[in-house]
């Protein structure tokens, strides 16, 4: 028997997660980052807003902590928002001393304000780049390190379980010669760390890798989700027919930016006391509300306005949301910006605890792929970066501590497996993934209700007997393989949603408009049956 290729460690996705954990990882053993496309290319790449951390003293970590839980809508864990808080400003210390540079003024850290947070404690890079430079600097520092390997375009397909422990993983890549390639790996731990599912949705911020198959895998492997019914909708990405729903920064509002509708008034008054800095789920329904018609069909635009901001340039302080309002004849300083909610960030996720692990041995999960329930039913703005950095460092201590323990992957032996795939008809592929992700925006999207959950899931299920049908033996893809990922994570959404009849955060159901504590301030549990349980934790 041939035995498979062994590593340490494997790492799935090269976002903010993932580099901060194989940095501690590489320290005792091989590690391999693998990357569905050319590194740098993640959610935490696109990130613009910033990183909220408590870097002013105890008073401000206390603050942050209250915010993060209010903004959670009664479902945040503790212990988890804790862990974030208190460990986030040694994190950021550690990665300022990596290299990462954050706007400063007069040698002091530039600290801006965004919705629901009580004082100004976002931290931002190149004004509105700030993933990108945590993303470049990370990288920088993970590439000095010799054990460090990259396996780009690749992306894992399976996981492979034996006796309740994921041993290996199947890893499928694009070559430049003899087709595809799907061959196993195997490794003593395995970190997700693989981002959303923003592309689920028709309308995202995210970019086109975020298409859960990290979630995907786990459930198919045993996993069990949780939260997945909770999406957060950004409320502003620029809305104009045939541009993508470019993502229009909340660190707007934070400097001042109104909302107004198609009359041309500022709605907000009428929805919450924060107004444009309301909590993001609040904001998002607010706009959906003030841009619909009376009729079917008819809809109105609303704009972000921040013609009245003065004493501030704006190209200066969002130079790529400037120039990319440019290419499309827009300008902060001049014009009325139309926006709409689009899919952003998942709440839900891999369920895990504070240190990473899932619910099977050998496999673990960190940022927005895992759910620990540090964000509850609607994420804080700007915590997510800092939820990479302290989880993925979480997630690579606990499998330094665990690996000790797990019998060694040497004395397992793995089969190896490399065989080549050739891709299966693209165009139905891509009709089935179209179909899907208008289908949840519709059925599943800010406002649901029973009807349009079931008809979610009846679309689901005609999608995903499509898909099945679409490759013969020997046929894979990427794209097959992210259309079954996103039909995966597109089931659990809708039964979750299905399950939890109230509202909370970012689920709101019509027909249950109001929060009902006592039957559900818990957390929903999908699991590979397609079963929803509720668990308080
Ligand atoms: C934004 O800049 O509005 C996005 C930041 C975030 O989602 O936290």
């Amino acid at each position: 028997m041939s035995v498979a290729e062994k590593v340490d460690f494997l790492i799935v996705g090269a976002g903010v997660a993932g580099l901060r954990a194989a940095v501690e990882l590489a320290e005792y053993g091989q590690v391999l980052v693998v990357t569905k496309e050319a590194l740098g290319e993640s959610n935490t790449h696109y990130a613009q807003g910033g990183i909220a951390v408590a870097m002013s003293g105890e008073e401000d970590v206390s603050l942050h902590l209250d915010d993060t839980m209010n903004a959670g809508d009664g479902l945040v864990y503790r212990d988890a928002a804790e862990a974030l808080v208190v460990e986030g400003p040694l994190r950021v210390e550690e990665l300022i001393r990596w290299g990462a540079q954050f706007d400063r003024e007069g040698g002091e850290l530039m600290r801006t304000r965004e919705g629901a947070h009580s004082l100004p404690r976002i931290l931002h890079a190149n004004g509105d780049a700030t993933g990108a430079e945590i993303s470049r600097s990370l990288l920088a520092h993970a590439r000095q390190h010799p054990r460090i390997t990259f396996a780009d375009w690749t992306m894992v397909t399976e996981l492979i379980v034996r006796d309740g422990r994921v041993i290996a993983a199947d890893i499928f890549s694009r070559e430049s010669v003899g087709g595809h390639r799907l061959r196993r790996v195997s490794a003593r731990a395995v970190l997700l760390a693989s981002g959303g599912a923003g592309q689920v949705y028709s309308d995202t911020t995210n970019p086109a890798v975020a298409t859960g198959d990290g979630i995907a895998i786990a459930a198919q492997a045993g996993a069990e989700l949780a939260d997945m019914e909770f999406y957060q909708f950004h409320p502003t990405a620029l809305s104009l027919p045939g541009v993508p729903r470019f993502l229009i920064s909340e660190a707007l509002r934070g400097e001042g930016a109104w909302l107004r509708n198609h009359r041309g008034e500022r709605f907000m008054e009428r929805y919450h006391p924060q107004l444009e800095l309301a909590p993001r789920d609040v904001v998002a329904r607010a706009i959906t509300r003030e841009g619909m018609g009376t009729v079917p069909g008819e809809s109105f635009p609303v704009y972000l306005d921040m013609r009245h901001v003065q004493g501030l340039d704006l190209h200066q302080r969002f130079p790529g949301i400037s120039r990319f309002l440019a290419e499309h004849g827009l300008d902060l300083h001049r014009d009325l910006i139309p926006v709409r909610p689009a899919a952003h960030y998942l709440m839900g996720g891999v369920r895990t605890d504070l240190s990473g692990r899932t619910s099977l041995t050998g496999l673990y999960a960190a940022g927005e792929v895992a759910c620990t329930g540090v964000h509850g039913a609607n994420r804080l703005a700007s915590n997510s970066l800092l939820e990479g950095l302290v989880f993925g460092a979480r997630a690579a201590q606990a499998i330094l501590t665990d690996s000790l323990e797990l019998e060694s992957v040497e004395a397992v032996n793995i089969e190896a497996m490399d065989t080549r795939l050739t891709p299966p008809d693209a165009n139905s592929i891509k009709a089935a993934i179209l179909k899907l992700r208008s289908a949840m925006w519709q059925y599943a999207g800010l406002l649901r209700d029973e009807e349009t959950l079931r008809a979610g899931i009846a679309a689901h299920e005609e999608i995903a007997a499509q898909l099945r049908d679409i490759a013969k033996p020997g046929q894979g893809s990427r794209s097959l393989f992210e259309a079954h990922a996103l039909a995966s994570v597109a089931q659990s959404i809708l039964l979750s949603a299905l399950a939890r009849t109230e509202s909370r955060g970012a689920h709101f159901r019509n027909d249950y408009p109001w929060r009902d504590d006592v039957n559900f301030q818990k957390h929903s549990i999908f699991s590979k049956s397609g079963q929803i349980a509720f668990e308080a934790w």
